[in-house]
């Protein structure tokens, strides 16, 4: 007995005894009544002090699973731990539509697993080597010694109000007219996004969207029983003659938009089109769910504001965005701005679903913004992005035979191939040869895109970029015959 007791490195030994202890008795190894070895004769045979065994068997008596006798020692307490016949349930019968198609959506789960060395273009994340730790590091002390006591607590479903001003300042410097408009914090754009499609009447069911579009989106659309109409995408953005039909031919309950350097062909709608945009959907009163996530990442042109500016004090757009793209995508912090009433009772939603986001998150991300660092952080990871942007664009001009390329900055660009070629048997010939990337029918709305694949080029190295679109070029030419 206590011969199979391991010591780790980084947790007191008087804890690691008591959790060790616990667990016997737990177990029903040490029974109800049997005197436990002295503390002398337990430090001797572990090869601790005697400290640490008084410690662990202090604790163990306070929690009451052992007990002492005065004179005699230390003995094991009456644990009721009521063993029943383990049954085996069928979970999967059990589960409901919904998760079974979550299940199968599930990209994680189904994406060819790529190997370390090999290169992965699959990813549109921040790259980690750059975030700015040693500042947020700042700011986290700085917050938790201000108030470190009330972060910690319950906070606000609505979100943490000094980040919320900010945020209400920083979109109307964006342009944005605030008045009548609201926010609130959510778990990153994801969460934001189900909350709101989780609070609207379902009246035709339907949403209209650009096609292809964002695959998490996609994906709770269909979570949540809609139709999807998916729109074509030109040079300049979402087809607006076919949104005009679509608008005349069927209603819809939102249209949802990534007005910059969508996800996943990288365009940035025109200035002309966003006007064109507002002007239809204002006409057919249909409201806009804006995802404003990659605003930041632009590296060249002139600023184009999101469409929420478009409206003034209008009320028919729901901005929801986050800085997942360029700051911490870990922190799950995002917001929606959106019509005051609007907001009031989306925040009764996330209070009834998840209380509120992490205050601590939301108190430490403020207090980094509010210290200027996000503006120092944002122009460094610009001119990185924007130099691997220019390299994957000049690499896939000079190697892959493409019908177009599109990606007007942001972290990724979108490839499509001449009609028949197909990216999955492509993908599956340079996984072969260590590379790895999207194709792109994940993100249509139609099961079209077998011809076309994003790569994402944030996260590797400028020799990578290279080298793999070359391999992903000379592999469409020797093997595919393009
Ligand atoms: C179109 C789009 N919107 C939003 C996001 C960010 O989502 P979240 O804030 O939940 O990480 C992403 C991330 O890839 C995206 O591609």
């Amino acid at each position: 007995m206590f011969n199979d007791f391991k010591l780790v490195d980084d947790r007191p030994v008087y804890v690691q005894l008591k959790d060790y202890l616990k667990e016997m008795i737990m177990k029903g190894h040490l029974l109800e009544h049997q005197k436990l070895p002295s503390t002398r004769e337990l430090s001797k045979l572990l090869s601790i002090s005697r400290n640490t065994v008084l410690n662990a068997y202090a604790d163990l008596e306070q929690e009451g699973i052992i007990y002492a006798v005065k004179g005699k020692g230390n003995f094991v307490g009456k644990v009721t731990t009521l063993k029943t016949p383990s049954i085996e349930l069928n979970w999967k019968e059990r589960l409901n539509k919904a998760t079974l198609l979550a299940d199968e959506l599930d990209l994680i789960r189904q994406d060819i697993h790529w190997k370390k060395g090999m290169i992965s273009f699959n990813s549109v994340a921040p790259e980690e080597k750059l975030f700015d730790v040693e500042n947020f590091k700042r700011a986290f002390l700085t917050r938790m010694s201000m108030e470190g006591d009330i972060v910690l607590n319950y906070g606000y479903a609505k979100g943490y109000k000094p980040l919320i001003e900010y945020l209400l300042h920083y979109m109307e410097i964006k342009g944005v007219d605030i008045s009548n408009k609201d926010i609130l914090i959510t778990n990153g754009f994801t969460e934001g996004l189900d909350i709101l499609i989780s609070s609207l009447a379902k009246k035709s069911g339907r949403v209209l969207c650009e096609n292809p579009t964002h695959h998490a989106a996609l994906k709770l659309f269909r979570l949540h029983g809609l139709e999807i109409q998916g729109i074509d995408m030109q040079d300049d953005g979402i087809d607006i003659d076919q949104v005009e039909k679509s608008l005349l031919e069927k209603d819809f309950d939102f249209a949802y938009l990534i007005p910059s350097y969508h996800n996943p062909t990288g365009i940035v709608t025109s200035s002309e089109k966003r006007n064109a945009i507002i002007q239809l959907f204002s006409k057919h009163q249909i409201p806009i769910v804006e995802d404003g996530f990659n605003e930041e990442l632009r590296y060249s042109g002139s600023h184009l504001a999101p469409l929420m500016t478009f409206i003034g004090a209008g009320n028919s757009i729901v901005y929801i965005s986050s800085f997942s793209k360029i700051l911490f995508p870990g922190l799950r912090v995002g917001w929606i701005l959106a019509d005051k009433q609007l907001i009031h009772c989306l925040e009764s939603m996330k209070r009834a679903r998840t209380i509120h986001t992490s205050t601590l998150d939301q108190a430490v991300l403020y207090q980094y913004l509010q210290d200027g660092y996000f503006e120092k952080y944002l122009k460094k990871a610009r001119s990185v992005y924007k130099k691997k942007y220019e390299l994957a664009r000049q690499a896939c001009k000079q190697y892959i035979s493409f019908k177009r390329m599109t990606g007007d900055g942001g972290l990724h660009l979108f490839i499509e191939l001449e009609e028949g070629i197909n990216a999955r048997i492509l993908l599956e010939k340079c996984y072969k040869k260590g590379v790895v990337f999207y194709p792109g029918d994940v993100f249509y709305t139609n099961g079209g895109g077998s011809n076309t694949f994003r790569l994402g080029f944030s996260r590797l190295q400028d020799e990578d970029i290279v080298r793999g679109i070359q391999i992903i070029g000379d592999t469409l030419k020797n093997d595919m015959g393009s």
